[in-house]
This record gives C-alpha cells, sequence and structure tokens, in this order.
C-alpha cells in the first residue's frame, strides 16, 4: 500500500532562531522568497502525498494563513492588473489541502508525532518531514526513500553522514551496510557525545513510520532535554529489525540553525536564474574586497 499521508511536526519552539521567532513560526522565515515550509511541502507533493497534517503549536497561525486564501490581496491584484503575481499566491492556496492539529505543550517531537494518531487511522506507514532540513535533489529526498520501504517493506529513516565532532546535534545510528546506502538500524541513541556516538550517520528529519509506532510512543518517558524523543521509539523498531538507514541522495541544508539558513539562502539564490548571476558577482567582489579566505 503507498504511502500518501505526510506528518509536519511544526509546534517547536525554535529557540534557536530567537528573537526572529519570538513572533512567528520558524518555518514561515523565507529562504530567498519562499518559506521554508513550502520546499518540504513541495517535496512531499511530488513524492506522491496527498493527505496532509500539520501537528502546530501556539503562535503558528501564520502557517494557516499562508496555505489559505487570501481575498484581500486577491481581489488588490486582480485590480491593479498583476496577473502574475495573482496566480502566485491563488496556486500557493490550492496546493493542497492541509490538516491541523494543536500539539498543546512542546513536550518533544516524539509527542507531536503522536499527536497524528487519529489522523494516520488505519495506514500501515505514513511519512514525517521535519522543516529544519531543506533536501535539494533531482529525485525527492521522500520519493527515494520510498523505493526503499516498497523494497525492504520496513520503516526508513534518512540518514547523512555528518563531521564527527557534530554528532550530539543529531539521533546517531547503530547499523551494518546490507546494500549501497541501505543499513539495517541495530539501535540509535539521541545526541551522544561524540566519544559515545556509534556511529557518525546522523538521522535527517525524513522519516516513514508504521503506525505501530503510536502504542510504542504512549510508554516512552523524557529522555534527552526532558523531551519524548522520536529516537527512543524508533529503537523498539531497531529492536526488531524493523528500520532501515537510508543514505539519499541530495544537498541538505539545516536551516532551523542561522549558519545552515545563510548558506541555503546564498546557494539557493545562486540557482535563480533572475539573481544568480549578480549574486555571485557580488559575492565574488566583497570576497576580493575584504580579503576574505576559505
Ligand atoms: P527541534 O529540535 O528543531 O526544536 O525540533 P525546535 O523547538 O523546533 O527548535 P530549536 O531547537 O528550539 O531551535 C525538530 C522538529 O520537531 C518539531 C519542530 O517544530 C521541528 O520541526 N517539534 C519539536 C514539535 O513539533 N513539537 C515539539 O514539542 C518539539
Amino acid at each position: 500500500m503507498p504511502v500518501t499521508k505526510a506528518v509536519f511536526p511544526v509546534a517547536g519552539l525554535g529557540t534557536r532562531f530567537l528573537p526572529a521567532t519570538k513572533a512567528q513560526p520558524k518555518e514561515m522565515l523565507p529562504l530567498v522568497d519562499k518559506p521554508t515550509i513550502q520546499y518540504v511541502m513541495e517535496e512531499a507533493i511530488k513524492s506522491g502525498i496527498d493527505d496532509f497534517l500539520f501537528v502546530t503549536g501556539r503562535g503558528k497561525m501564520a502557517l494557516e494563513d499562508y496555505f489559505d486564501h487570501s481575498a484581500e490581496l486577491e481581489y488588490h491584484l486582480k485590480e491593479k492588473g498583476k496577473t502574475d503575481l495573482l496566480a502566485l499566491v491563488e496556486n500557493i492556496a490550492c496546493m493542497c489541502q492541509i490538516h491541523y492539529v494543536r500539539q498543546k505543550n512542546p513536550l518533544g517531537l516524539g509527542h507531536a508525532v503522536s499527536c497524528a494518531r487519529q489522523h494516520v487511522g488505519n495506514d500501515p506507514y505514513f511519512a514525517v518531514l521535519l522543516g529544519d532540513d531543506i533536501i535539494v535533489s533531482d529525485i525527492p529526498c521522500l520519493a527515494q526513500m520510498m523505493v526503499v520501504h516498497e523494497r525492504t517493506g520496513k520503516a526508513v529513516v534518512a540518514v547523512r553522514r555528518v563531521p564527527h565532532e557534530q554528532v550530539s546535534s543529531y539521533g546517531v545510528i547503530d547499523g551494518r551496510e546490507v546494500g549501497k546506502g541501505i543499513w539495517e538500524i541495530r539501535d540509535l541513541v539521541e545526541k551522544p557525545r561524540p566519544e559515545d556516538a556509534p556511529s557518525d550517520l546522523a538521522v535527517i528529519g525524513r522519516y516513514i513510520l508504521p503506525s505501530s509506532i503510536f502504542p510504542i510512543l504512549d510508554t516512552i518517558q523524557p529522555g534527552h532535554g526532558g523531551e519524548i524523543q522520536l529516537t527512543d521509539a524508533l529503537r523498539h523498531l531497531a529492536r526488531d529489525g524493523q528500520i532501515i538507514g537510508y543514505e539519499f541522495e541530495g544537498t541538505r541544508y539545516d536551516v532551523g540553525d542561522p549558519k545552515g539558513f545563510l548558506r541555503a539562502t546564498i546557494e539557493l539564490a545562486l540557482e535563480r536564474d533572475d539573481l544568480g548571476k549578480d549574486l555571485g558577482s557580488y559575492l565574488a567582489r566583497l570576497v576580493q574586497e575584504r580579503g576574505l579566505r576559505p
């Protein structure tokens, strides 16, 4: 049965991006001129997802408004004959039908996923996409993972090798490579110290999970950082040999962090026909003028 439902946990507080996220969702911060969440939504749509659930929290109304019609703006653009812009904003509202559920307290990613239980219903598997990770690739990352899921019939998490000193920012897998870039996961550790990390393979924010994760999540106690960690529930799947780590193809940006966000902004702008050339010359000039070195 193909995976058609996707869950987007967007209820986090975004503390790494304060003060910008004090009064707006981090998912609405624009990469060039498009909110980060739209990149992730587009990846899901291109991967065949047709049912979207946002797990939202306090202060996230801008997300609902963004994916809805804006009658006043659309009327204004029509009156002024700005048909290109009108089509642009109308298309966003028509992109997809989104469902919403509130996570009343930000108790952790595991808890946010458990809020999707009723919506996922009887589907055996569903996808989870985190807005912090933007992945640029020829074949959408989630579509790549679906192929692995169809082949193995197991849960799949996206993994990527990270520099050893950075493992403590991620969930890290202990696994055995059973095919090129395909890892049978034996265990996972949330944000280990580098000396304790079982590998340098970090879990990135794309998951295909079984609905059997929900009763497991019910049993999970607060773990790292006092939060209900999804990683701790994934460990149960790992013990049963029911989860695969997949080293996806593509460039990944961590846009939940100002450094990764800036990198994504510059690289995505350089790729744009309308901005890339000017920005490239500007950056080259800047590097020369300021004597910047790699
Ligand atoms: P993060 O660990 O990045 O937390 O959450 P955060 O609050 O969003 O950001 P920082 O670390 O404070 O800067 C990973 C994902 O899980 C969601 C977030 O919205 C993000 O997509 N999340 C996290 C929830 O939906 N609920 C939570 O209780 C925690």
